[in-house]
């Protein structure tokens, strides 16, 4: 039976490592002995030998890399997928191993050009043949798979390679038979892990170590109960034998620095066909479409990045540049990935980005019923700032309540269907979430050419900003802030303790006063040490006026709170007289409404705090409804929950002296942000001025 096997080799006469397209050949360019070579490569030859039929290619001058057989293509019975080198310095080996396949007899498909695809270096088939492994990311690309399961009518499985010093599939997986798998699970993404182990049982997975993998023990030949490799740890050899192996050892170190061993220098051209398994692929394509300034706003090579990083492949079907500058380019792309699960989660970034389903590709939105009041199904898709459309019933339905994070909830009326964001807890039996990420799409504008997201941020993450850039920032906010007010339009503020310690209370007090703020939106201790300033003149125990602490003042805040708690209310305090002024006494003033959101640290709290926190985050949705602008000062909490419930489309201003909460809110990646790293304290002198610098050259011209 064993000498029914076949294998294909090439004799190492041209070998050498003339060039670096792996990182085991950096250093190594003609560092290898021809002489060791071919002693090494005589072993292996002569070891396979003795367990079955050994062909032979001729080397070709020119091509050091042919030795290496395991990439001239995959066999199975007599069908040949010959390969398609990704680097030119291989390709030129194509010729020769289609010719020698010619004159046996196979038949020889080839992958269209700029497919790539590494032959049996990159796809293994089970020993029982009852699929193939296939491996992408760095030589192969996914798309060569279903063409390979077509012509050789089996079922693919696709294993993303994530370290590039196992380039190659056979480099850190090797099937053995009795259903056992040698590989090194490291050197997989963790979808493909997972699908290795549903495969395969752990009894049967044999999982190296990295020592063991890089002296590329998974690099091995299987001839049924033998496994012929360049080296293996004690360990290793012990777990082989317990699984009834016998471990030949030979050394290929010479090749190792060309990136190969036992199993690269080989191919098995005998594999069994299993004429009762046909082809499939768990692969799934969508084609998408883009419109807008896909090359000068980098769109195009954010969605094209997103997709490989992700684990998938792309095709751009048609790419329509847009001639001027300002004229928008478009773009319909082909994307796949490994299974139905990674290409949602792919999908889900893409419809971020605006990708809309190509209109060959409009699907019905998919549903399901909520499954338990304040849950959704498993597979929910999450909502993000941008408007969003979902289709229903053949239309396109706008998505109302639009915020992130949230599920989309869909109910069905006289009028038609009714889509809206939803928080999952607030989801109630009776209710549709849309699951997946089919019929979805968001709706970005599109953007000046020379707007980019990134940019705009990209100041804040180098550290403070500069002092003009600070003043520039204030200018363009001042406007805002004016001609909203003109408009009789809506500012929300979100204020942390920060405000009052940095000496800002006293301007923030005067924006309210002035009409430029709708809402307060803050916790327990903006408003205490607020009032412990009206009260006591101290803010956290600190004299803001002489800048030092006060001698019992870290008590001072207590007293604060004890004496509002006994008013009833800040309200009350006010009305009593207590309260005469600062942040607080002037909402109360200019009814200007406020939410004060708990949290464990809090100590009191004040009468007004909400220390229901799911009621606090209804309140403050309630009230940031409608809003134009909402200026975060200094609150990293409030803001960012003010930040999930607000769609795109509202201007935010976001003031800190970390430069990491300004960054933490421009993941938004709205455009409408801006971020200023400064003290907030002399960010509000600063804008204050500038009001009044404003308003009263307005009023000289009036
Ligand atoms: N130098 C060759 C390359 O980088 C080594 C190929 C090893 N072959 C393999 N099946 N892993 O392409």
């Amino acid at each position: 039976m064993t000498d029914q096997i076949r294998f294909l080799m090439c004799d190492p006469e041209h070998y050498d490592v003339d060039y670096v397209i792996n990182p085991w050949m950096e250093g190594n360019i003609h560092k290898s002995s021809r002489s060791i070579a071919v002693e090494q490569w005589n072993k292996l030859h002569h070891i396979i030998k003795e367990h079955a039929i050994v062909e032979l290619v001729k080397p070709e001058q020119g091509w050091p890399d042919m030795v290496f057989t395991a990439n001239a293509g995959l066999v199975l019975g007599k069908t040949v997928v010959l390969s398609r080198f990704y680097h030119p310095e291989r390709q030129g080996e194509e010729p020769h191993f289609k010719t020698w396949f010619e004159s046996q007899g196979f038949t020889v498909h080839e992958l269209p050009k700029d497919v790539p695809f590494e032959g049996a270096g990159d796809a293994l088939f089970d020993r029982e043949g009852r699929w193939l492994w296939a491996g992408y990311g760095f030589r192969s690309e996914l798309d060569a798979h279903p063409a390979i399961a077509e012509w050789l009518d089996v079922e693919v499985l696709s294993l993303r390679l994530m370290d590039e010093r196992f380039y190659h599939l056979d480099t850190c997986f090797c099937p053995l038979s009795g259903g056992y798998l040698l590989y090194y699970p490291p050197a997989f993404d963790g979808y493909s892990n997972r699908l290795i182990e549903m495969r395969v049982p752990a009894e049967k997975r044999i999982a190296i170590s990295e020592p063991d993998a890089v002296t590329f023990a998974c690099n091995a030949v299987n001839i049924n109960d033998i496994v012929i490799l360049n080296k293996a740890s004690q360990d290793l050899r012990n777990r082989l034998e317990t699984a009834g192996f016998r471990v030949i050892e030979t050394p290929l170190t010479e090749f190792l620095k060309a990136g190969g061993a036992s199993k690269c220098l080989t191919l098995r051209i005998t594999e069994p066909v299993r004429t009762e398994l046909h082809a499939t692929t768990q692969i799934d394509t969508r084609t998408i479409h883009m419109v807008g300034h896909l090359l000068d706003a980098g769109l195009m090579n954010r969605a094209l990045d997103l997709i490989v990083d992700g684990g998938g492949s792309f095709k751009v079907l048609n790419f329509n540049l847009g001639e001027q500058r300002q004229s928008p380019s478009e773009a319909d792309v082909k994307v796949s990935a490994p299974s139905a699960e990674v290409l949602d989660d792919i999908m889900s970034q893409l419809i971020d980005l605006g990708a809309i389903p190509a209109s060959e590709d409009e699907q019905e939105s998919r549903r399901e019923p909520v499954p338990q009041p304040g849950t959704a199904p498993d597979d929910f898709y999450v909502s993000t700032i941008y408007p969003t459309e979902v289709r229903i019933n053949g239309t396109w339905v706008k998505v109302q309540k639009q915020r992130m994070d949230a599920s989309i909830a869909v109910t069905y009326t006289d009028e038609g269907p009714v889509a809206q964001c939803k928080l999952i807890r607030d989801l109630v039996i009776g209710e549709d979430v849309i699951v997946g990420t089919r019929g979805i799409r968001t709706l970005h504008k599109v953007e000046n050419r020379d707007q980019k997201a990134p940019q705009e941020f990209s100041f804040m993450s180098g550290g403070v900003s500069s002092e003009r850039r600070v003043e520039l920032m204030v200018e363009q906010v001042a406007w805002e802030l004016r001609h909203i007010r003109d408009q009789g339009g809506k500012v929300v503020v979100t204020a942390g303790p920060v405000v009052i310690h940095t000496g800002g209370g006293q301007h923030l007090a005067r924006l309210i006063r002035e009409g430029y703020v709708q809402v307060l939106l803050g916790g327990n201790a903006i408003a205490v040490h607020d009032i412990e300033q009206a009260l006591m003149g101290t803010s956290l125990g600190v004299d803001m006026n002489q800048g030092v602490a006060v001698q019992g003042g870290h008590r001072h805040h207590l007293k604060v709170i004890n004496k509002i708690r006994r008013c009833g209310s800040i309200a009350q305090a006010v009305e009593s007289g207590v309260l005469t002024k600062g942040v607080m006494y002037e909402c109360v003033q200019n009814q200007v409404p406020f939410v004060l959101a708990g949290s464990i640290r809090d100590d009191g709290p004040l009468p007004d705090t909400q220390m229901n926190m799911i009621a606090a985050q209804q309140e403050y949705a309630q009230l940031l409804q409608g809003a134009d602008m909402v200026l975060m000062l200094s609150s990293m909490l409030h803001s960012i929950g003010v930040g999930n419930m607000t769609p795109a489309g509202v201007k935010m201003v976001c003031v800190d002296i970390s430069p990491a909460v300004v960054t933490k809110l421009s993941d938004r990646g709205s455009l409408e942000s801006i971020g200023v790293v400064t003290d907030v304290g002399l960010f509000l002198s600063l804008l204050v001025n500038q009001l009044h610098k404003l308003t009263t050259v307005y009023q000289t011209v009036s």
